[in-house]
Parts: structure tokens; sequence; C-alpha cells
């Protein structure tokens, strides 16, 4: 799938893969404001992402305990995911998400 990320700065990055994460993703490709800090384990938020408005659809709700990890992030929003947390797959293809800085 090819997922497209957008960084506070307005830098449009494609990247593309068939398993793993996103965050997984962002990282090799050098998004800038995705660190995935914890390694992918839904306990950093340094990989927080809001899905744009159209794929929140196709991206599906964050999980209880994602959940709790966002509330202690900043500029949270109910389009707010852990990109860790989201699994690449061909359904995901063409989705944007915005780093949430
Ligand atoms: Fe740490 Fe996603 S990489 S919560």
């Amino acid at each position: 799938a090819k997922i497209t990320f957008i960084t506070t700065d307005n830098e449009h990055i494609v990247v593309e893969g068939e398993s793993g994460s996103a965050m997984e993703l962002a990282v090799q490709n050098g998004v800038q404001g995705i660190d995935g800090d914890c390694g992918g384990v839904c306990s950093c938020a340094t990989c927080h992402v809001h899905v744009a408005e159209g794929d929140v659809a196709k991206v599906g709700p964050a999980s209880e305990i994602e959940q709790d990890m966002l509330e202690l992030d900043d500029n949270v929003t109910e389009r707010s995911r852990l990109c860790c947390q989201i699994d690449v797959s061909d359904e995901l293809d063409g989705i944007v998400l915005h780093v949430a800085g």
C-alpha cells in the first residue's frame, strides 16, 4: 500500500510497504516528526498522526490502550491515531496521515 505522510512543514512523503506498521514505514523513510521511540509498542506517542478526514473509516478507531496513551499527548483530536498501531495492508492504499507534531 502507498501511504502519504504530511509533515508539520507541509512536506508530502509517499511511503510504500506491504506489511509492518505505518510508523515503521515512516521511520524508514525519514518522515520528520515520527520518531517511534518505543519501537511500536504503544507507549511513547512519538508516532502521533491525524488521519485525513476521508480516511477515518478505512483506518478505524484507536484501541483503548492507544486512546489512554493519546490522552497524554498534545494536539489530540478525534482523528488521532498512533501510527505504530496502524497495520499496513492493501486496504489502506492511498490513505493520508498528517503528522501531529
Ligand atoms: Fe511509540 Fe507508536 S511508536 S507509541
